[in-house]
Order: C-alpha cells, then structure tokens, then sequence
C-alpha cells in the first residue's frame, strides 16, 4: 500500500522538501576544484543544523556519510571522504533531511568546468528524464507511466538507465513503498493518487547500465567506468499536477 499523505503531513513535508532543495543549491554553488568531497559534506552538515534538519542517510542502514557524493563512474551512494574534486568532474550529490519527523530527498549532478560535449549531453538528459518523469506524476496515470517517460528520454539519447536502483515513495522513512524503476512499459502498477509524495530518481549511465559496489561496501560504480549522472526530486501528487517539494 501507497501511504497517503494528509495536509498536516503535506505541511511538513514541503518543508523538509524546501530545506533538501536549498542544501542541494548551495552545495552545488559551493564547489571548487580541489575541494575534497568531505568539505562538501561539512558545510552540508553546517546548513541542515542551520536550518534545523538533520541528515536523513547518516546511520540509515548503516550509511556512514552525512551526504552522499559520487564522481564521474560513481552512480550512487558515494561516501565523502578524502578524494578531490577536479575540473573537468561531474559531481553528483545526493541529500536527505530529516525536519519534524520527515524526509525531504533531492539530488543534483554538477558538471564542474567540463568541456567534454558528451558528458554535458549526458547531464542534462538525465535532468529532462527527471522531468519527464515528474510530468506523468499525475493522478490517475499509473506509477510505471513515470518509469516509462524517464527511460524514453534516457534511450532516445542513446544512453541507458541503471535497473539496480529505483525511485521510492518517501515520507517519515526515506525510502517507503512503492518502487519506482527508471525503465519499463507504461499502463502498469498502482493507479496515481492525490497525497502520494514520491522520490524520483533516474540515474542514467553515458554507455553500459551495468553497475558494480566497490569494496567500501556502498559506492556504486558503472562497470565500463564510464561516467554516470543522477537527479531526483521529492515531489507530491495534487489535484492539479504534480508540486515539486525539493524545488
Ligand atoms: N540514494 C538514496 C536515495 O536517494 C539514498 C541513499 S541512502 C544512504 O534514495 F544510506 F546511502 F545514504
Ligand atoms: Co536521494
Ligand atoms: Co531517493
């Protein structure tokens, strides 16, 4: 079952939404080659005390970062360490914050003084997948219409869609049910609703869709080691279209 959100809880979780966004943006302002993605990390911690959040993926199944920061063939799930980051990178950071009790979930890739045409092409096709997604996020469309619309973009520009990680729904826990796959035919699964707030979340690889994990058990990399990129917002379902809460 698809919890649904009631206007209290919808309340919250704009707010959270708008604390994940407004980290999300500074973060992404903040970058400056050379910088290690632990800096990044600490200065995101800065801004969620700030504000009063708390990160969300600190702890969660044992997730050892505050933020996760992945570079390049890193996909998802990077952990922030000593590693610098340099011109030419595309950096993706994903946060999560916990404000009264719920979770705001949004993630952005940066692309820090790249050059490279395809890599850019890349980038900003995984944003119009994102988008496309959150344009069939509408009530009585169902769920696998979005997953259909994010790969339609993703293929259509000759790249593919990593299967092994989804979008989810999200509210007092970061990831509740349903899945959601970046791939698919459309027409299948649950019939959208008004007050369901889901995370959604292509990752989208410049050549294989085949993902491995490094041995610090979490990062996960493209198996050709070719680059990956990964937007996502938290967005809820209304009577009039989908409202991005992590805008
Ligand atoms: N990448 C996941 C998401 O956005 C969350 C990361 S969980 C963590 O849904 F524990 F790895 F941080
Ligand atoms: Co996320
Ligand atoms: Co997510």
């Amino acid at each position: 079952m698809i919890g649904i959100k009631s206007a209290d809880e919808l309340q919250l979780m704009r707010e959270s939404g708008s604390i994940a966004g407004r980290v999300r943006d500074a973060l992404a302002k903040s970058i400056v080659p050379g910088m290690t993605t632990l800096e990044l990390s600490d200065y995101a911690s800065e801004l969620m005390k700030k504000q009063g959040a708390e990160s969300a993926f600190l702890g969660y199944m044992g997730y050892p970062g505050v933020i996760c920061v992945s570079l390049n063939e890193e996909v998802v799930h990077g952990i922030p360490g000593k590693k610098r980051i340099q011109l030419g990178d595309i950096v993706s950071i994903d946060i999560g914050v916990r404000f009264k009790g719920y979770v705001g979930d949004t993630a952005v890739t940066v692309m820090v003084g790249v050059t490279n045409p395809e890599v850019i092409r890349l980038v900003r096709t995984t944003e119009r997948a994102l988008e496309a997604g959150i344009a069939m996020a509408v009530a009585g469309n169902r769920l696998s219409d979005i997953s259909h619309a994010i790969e339609r973009v993703a293929v259509e520009s000759g790249f593919s869609v990593v299967q092994d990680f989804v979008g989810h729904g999200v509210g007092k826990k970061v990831h509740e049910e349903p899945q959601i796959p970046n791939f698919g035919p459309p027409g299948k699964g649950p019939v959208l609703k008004s007050g369901m707030v889901l995370a959604l979340e292509p990752m989208i690889n410049m050549g294989g869709h085949e993902v491995d994990i490094i041995d610090d058990k979490w990062t996960v990399v493209t198996r050709d080691r070719k680059q990956s990129a990964h937007f996502e917002h938290t967005i809820a379902i209304t009577k009039s279209g989908a409202e991005i809460l992590t805008k």
